[in-house]
């Protein structure tokens, strides 16, 4: 059995995979810039922004779960020659996109999308929704504080749970029911982030509240934190589509893939309650 090579491995959805790969019997290469250490993989120093470290990172593979670490711009830049060497390997991709891009094809994940399907028309595209885990990721300060101040107006999103999204990269790499396909990836029920407060407050057991404010108090608000404003703008932009009602519509796509529903974001409140206690 030849391996499998994950990339951002030691972040949000990779840490969750390269442990569920390792549990189903895989040769797993845990790929990240600091080359973190996982029980029963191989560990690799990989860096997008230096070209050298992709080739050994990619020999003695034969699948690829390739996904670009969040808060880079140089989307098309650092994925599209990871797409080109793993096609002329003949790596088996399983590309994380984002939710929606499909219908924007100026954005460079959508460019990546295109190329991916011309290289390698059996490839696999996961397209996932906001994810619940930013609550106790990029949110957790604002959680943290009691108040989730964001530029989503009303609007809903079926988040989706990192663990499901896992879940659906596994079924994704382990099989060939899915090559050639792409999935959106949501939760099974859209909420507003007044109503996910509401669900986050009851796990922590203290109050925790939305507030809807606008995109300059937003950017504002980052860069105080630290954020520099081109990438607080760019933060910002994606609310468009969450006050717009795109990030919305429910799929069924992680029960398609993996057999089980996907969880609520009640389900991961409760799981995740110390962190917001
Ligand atoms: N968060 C959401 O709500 C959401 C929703 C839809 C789609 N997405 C998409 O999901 C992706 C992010 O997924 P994620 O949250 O699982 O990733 P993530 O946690 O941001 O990934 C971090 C991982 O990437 C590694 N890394 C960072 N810089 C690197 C570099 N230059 N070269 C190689 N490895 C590097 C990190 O380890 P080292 O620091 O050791 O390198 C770590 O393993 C993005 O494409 C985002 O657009 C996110």
């Amino acid at each position: 059995m030849q391996k499998v090579l994950v990339l951002g491995a030691s972040g949000t959805v990779g840490a969750l995979l390269v442990p569920a790969l390792v549990a189903a019997g895989q040769r797993v290469r845990a790929a990240s810039r600091h080359a973190t250490a996982f029980a029963g993989a191989e560990a690799v120093r990989f860096d997008f922004a230096n070209p050298a470290t992709l080739g050994p990172a990619l020999d003695g593979v034969d699948r690829l779960y390739l996904l670009m670490p969040a808060d880079n711009p140089q989307v098309a830049q650092f994925l599209l020659p990871v797409v080109a060497a793993a096609a002329a390997r003949g790596v088996k991709t399983v590309l994380q996109s984002v939710m929606g891009v499909e219908h924007t094809p100026q954005n460079p994940y959508r460019q990546v999308e295109l190329a991916l399907q011309r290289a390698q028309p059996s490839a696999v595209i996961l397209r996932p929704n906001w994810f619940a885990d930013n609550f106790h990721g990029m949110w957790a300060p604002a959680v943290a504080q009691g108040v989730i101040a964001l530029p989503a107006g009303t609007g809903a999103s079926s988040f989706i749970d990192a663990r499901d999204i896992a879940a659906c990269a596994l079924a994704a790499l382990t099989s060939t029911n899915f090559d050639g396909q792409a999935f959106t990836l949501t939760g099974p029920q859209a909420l507003n982030y007044g109503s996910a407060a509401t669900l986050l407050s009851q796990a922590a057991g203290r109050p925790i509240v939305y507030r809807a404010i606008d995109v300059d108090s937003f950017v504002a608000q980052l860069q105080a934190a630290g954020v520099p404003q081109d990438h607080g703008r760019m933060l910002a932009g994606l609310f468009a589509a969450v006050r717009a009602g795109d990030t919305a519509p429910v799929s069924d796509a992680v029960e398609r893939m993996t057999g089980r529903p996907a969880r609520t974001l009640a389900q991961y409140a409760a799981d995740h309650a110390g962190a917001f206690r």
